[in-house]
């Protein structure tokens, strides 16, 4: 059955429109990334201001009228998305804007952003009858893939780079997948799964590669104008690896905006760290993406060549924002400024967004005036060892009062 709500699979690059089909990810014509284009006088039908108001879901299934899917029947049984919106004016003030917002999408079921995106490519998988589903991950795409289809009668197959944190890898074992390490880096995780998928007919989740991805992560755009009343913020800052965040944020506000539920689109900061920097350094120059090396502790961040770099690059230019990186000691920092400043414990990825802000601030490149979000995509007991590299030891005493009053003046 073909979906009303959907016009067609256009091409990143060449434009070239496809039909959505069972098995389709890219471009037939050049291989580039496929968006899906809706039909929004059909769905305009379907979703209102006054019909969200009364809607009683606050997953992210109350914007199914903007989703690649037909129903809801396959959502796995899980709370996802519809996480909190902080308004922090203590740390606005302390840092010399308007307002700041923090979303906290480390509260999903996996605990990081990418159950959004795990949940629609799950359910066209299941809409399309698949039996075995794959991906490859730096942890947390697949964590979320293996959560949500915990509970399904399909196989969920994960490739991840051996360099995986340990507790990502846990995820995966307790939620049941069959768990593939890859001796290498996440490329070649990601590589060898697309060889295995074509290979063996598995459904593919890829990052970018597959078009629904983008379609669930564009769900936080959608709660983040709803939470602030359909009033857009001046900036949102995107913590950026392979692109499809950023790609997905853009779509939401587009989307809102095709509706005419907002009248103005934000301006996207894609915050990279230092040395996995390619959609920086793209758009910074000729928008090309190359391969840099990768390196970081955020291992989530820490790609080489950005799978969703194209639409990454795009979305930043037609947003008008721009592109800062940021050194792994300063991602550190945000994990305790975050933590400190907001009570959110954030993995290295998750509060990048959050040193990105502080160098924007820094540079100049956000004004005093300017109201700013800033995404805060995973949970930092996902990485212990990294957070316990920004803090100090606890204190350890015998258990007696004289031993407590020796370290207590120092406390
Ligand atoms: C916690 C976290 N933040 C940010 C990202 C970056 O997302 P993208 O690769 O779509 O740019 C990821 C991706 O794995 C992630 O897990
Ligand atoms: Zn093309």
């Amino acid at each position: 059955m073909k979906n009303r709500k959907i016009k067609s699979l256009k091409c990143i690059s060449c434009g070239e429109e496809h039909e959505q089909k069972k098995g389709l990810y890219t471009c037939k014509k050049c291989s580039s990334n496929l968006e899906v284009i809706y039909d929004y006088s059909y769905i305009k039908k379907r979703i209102s201001k006054a019909k969200l108001r009364k809607n009683r879901t606050f997953d992210i299934w109350r914007y199914e009228a903007l989703l690649p899917i037909e129903d809801t029947r396959y959502k796995p049984p899980v709370q996802i998305g519809g996480s909190p919106l902080y308004d922090n004016d203590t740390l606005a003030r302390s840092m010399g804007i308007r307002k700041l917002y923090l979303k906290d999408d480390s509260r999903n079921p996996s605990a990081s952003f990418k159950d959004r995106a795990s949940a629609v490519a799950m359910v066209n998988a299941l809409e399309n009858n698949e039996k075995v589903l794959c991906g490859a991950s730096t942890g947390n795409a697949a964590s979320s893939m293996s959560c949500l289809t915990s509970t399904c009668s399909t196989k969920t197959i994960i490739f991840v780079p051996q360099s995986a944190p340990k507790a990502k890898i846990a995820q995966l074992l307790v939620f049941g997948a069959s768990v593939i390490m890859v001796k290498g880096t996440y490329d070649d995780a990601f590589d060898l799964c697309i060889e295995a998928s074509k290979e063996f007919g598995w459904y593919n989740r890829n990052t970018g590669y597959n078009p629904y991805t983008r379609e669930g992560k564009k769900t936080c755009s959608f709660e983040i104008a709803e939470q602030l009343h359909w009033n857009v913020p001046d900036r949102v800052f995107v913590p950026t690896g392979d692109g499809n965040i950023l790609s997905g944020i853009w779509k939401g506000f587009k989307d809102l905006y095709a509706l005419r539920f907002i009248t103005k689109l934000p301006k996207l900061i894609a915050v990279q760290a230092q040395y996995s920097n390619a959609v920086q350094k793209a758009f910074d120059s000729d928008g090309r993406i190359r391969p840099v090396s990768g390196k970081t502790i955020a291992d989530s961040i820490s790609v080489s060549f950005p799978r969703d770099g194209d639409a990454a690059v795009q979305a930043i230019r037609e947003s008008n924002g721009s592109a800062v990186t940021v050194t792994d000691d300063e991602i550190l920092k945000a994990i305790k400024d975050v933590a400190r400043g907001a009570g959110i414990f954030g993995e290295p990825a998750g509060v990048t967004s959050f040193a990105g802000l502080k160098k924007a601030i820094k540079t100049g490149e956000i004004k005093r005036n300017e109201s700013a979000v800033v995404l805060i995509t995973g949970n930092g007991l996902k990485d212990i060892d990294s957070a316990m590299k920004c803090v100090g030891e606890p204190f350890l005493i015998k258990p007696e009062l004289k031993a407590l009053k020796n370290i207590i003046k120092k406390i």
